[in-house]
């Protein structure tokens, strides 16, 4: 494996950014050499707190520093933008889910990688973390058998606070509330298990925030392998409390794979509560209750890209894969709009595109 020194940027200081820049300082011959926020003390604090020499309220100042990888951590209806730039600048980026807030900037993003020789990879850390790779594992080896149902339920609590700084729950920044900010990881998550998708029934509505775009949502998903999915989600949920900062207890968030031969069902992402297969399905992580002493998924997810980037191989999770829950929450909310089942591809986006403008003016 080549083991050149790779120079990361980071690009928003915000509540991610740590995850990102402690899972590069893990890493041996990787290092952050500066940061950018359009909020100046913000990046400071991020240099100060991780010892880092760099700072610039502009994020194309770090381009000039000769980075390999930049790492976006701004709102998301930002990720394209930055994004670009940097990848004109011939530097691999990594980007925060969701990796765009529709498909033709997705497109566009997914264009330029390819155009400029260099690699987009997305972050849905969840997809590391260990529960998800043994459902994958399971899925693999055909231990579930036909499948039936697979379902996600996101049922957590948000104060209004939550959503005043500016960019959460809008339509242009956020890409939408609740699909887009919080249960875009499980649009992930379903469609990575039981994909590709064949249809949505969705609907979307705001309860309890006074923001632009929706707090709750729901789906009903038709598979092409035949099984069937729902996903509820919302961020207007009781029992739910807000621990300190934007920390919350919510009521754990949940994920189901139901086949013939076979179920699991995961909450709060680490707890497997089911897992039960008629033959071969007793995991030996499970066996050696291995379960909860995993390291974080943002730091596994980024290795992982690290390593790929490296032996010059594709990455974990590239563009064309960071895009099918974008598809999925585009798909859902055109759904929702035109009350109607909407098919796979979905080639509406641009129709969708307008009737967001329209409800935004
Ligand atoms: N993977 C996960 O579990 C996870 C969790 C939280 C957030 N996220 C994603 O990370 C992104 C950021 O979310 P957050 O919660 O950290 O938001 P945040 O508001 O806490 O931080 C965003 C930061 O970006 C800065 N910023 C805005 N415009 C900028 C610009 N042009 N240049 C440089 N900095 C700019 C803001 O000042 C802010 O400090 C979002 O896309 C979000 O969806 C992912």
């Amino acid at each position: 494996m080549n083991n050149k020194k790779f120079k990361v940027g980071i690009v928003g200081c915000g509540t991610i950014a740590p995850y990102h820049v402690e899972a590069f300082q893990t890493l041996e011959n990787v290092e952050v050499v500066g940061v950018s926020d359009v909020n100046e003390m913000k990046a400071k604090e991020l240099c100060s707190k991780y010892n880092i020499n760099f700072w610039t309220t502009d994020y194309r100042k770090l381009h000039d520093l000769n980075l390999d990888v930049i790492s976006i951590c701004v709102p998301s209806g930002l990720h394209y933008e930055v994004s670009i730039d940097a990848m004109k600048k011939k530097k691999h980026v990594i980007v925060e889910k969701p990796l765009a807030i529709n498909l033709k900037q997705a497109d566009e993003m997914i264009l330029t990688s390819g155009k400029e020789g260099v690699k987009l990879a997305t972050i849905f850390d969840h997809r590391f973390d260990l529960p998800s790779r043994m459902i994958k594992d399971a899925l693999n080896k055909d231990l579930f058998g036909k499948l039936i149902l697979v379902d996600a339920h996101i049922k957590w609590y948000r104060t209004q606070d939550y959503y005043a700084n500016g960019w959460r729950g809008t339509w242009n920044l956020d890409g939408g509330g609740i699909l887009a900010n919080q249960a875009i990881h499980w649009l992930d998550l379903i469609q990575w298990f039981a994909g590709p998708l064949k249809s949505v029934y969705g609907k979307i509505k705001t309860f309890t925030h006074e923001i632009e775009a929706a707090d709750t949502a729901i789906a009903i998903l038709e598979f092409f392998n035949g099984s069937l999915g729902v996903i509820e989600a919302s961020t207007s949920i009781y029992p739910g409390r807000q621990k300190g900062g934007f920390v919350y207890n919510n009521l754990p968030e949940s994920i189901g794979i139901y086949g013939e031969k076979g179920s699991v069902v995961v909450e709060g992402s680490k707890n497997i509560k089911l897992w039960e297969f008629a033959e071969n399905g007793s995991h030996e992580l499970i066996k050696e209750n291995k379960i909860k002493n995993g390291t974080s998924s943002h730091k596994e997810l980024i290795k992982a890209i690290i390593d790929s980037l490296r032996e010059d191989k594709e990455v974990p999770i590239d563009g064309k894969e960071g895009r099918k829950s974008l598809e999925l929450m585009r798909a859902i909310y055109y759904s929702s709009f035109i009350n109607k089942k909407v098919d796979f591809p979905f080639i509406k986006d641009d129709e969708l595109e307008k009737i967001i403008i329209d409800k935004i003016k």
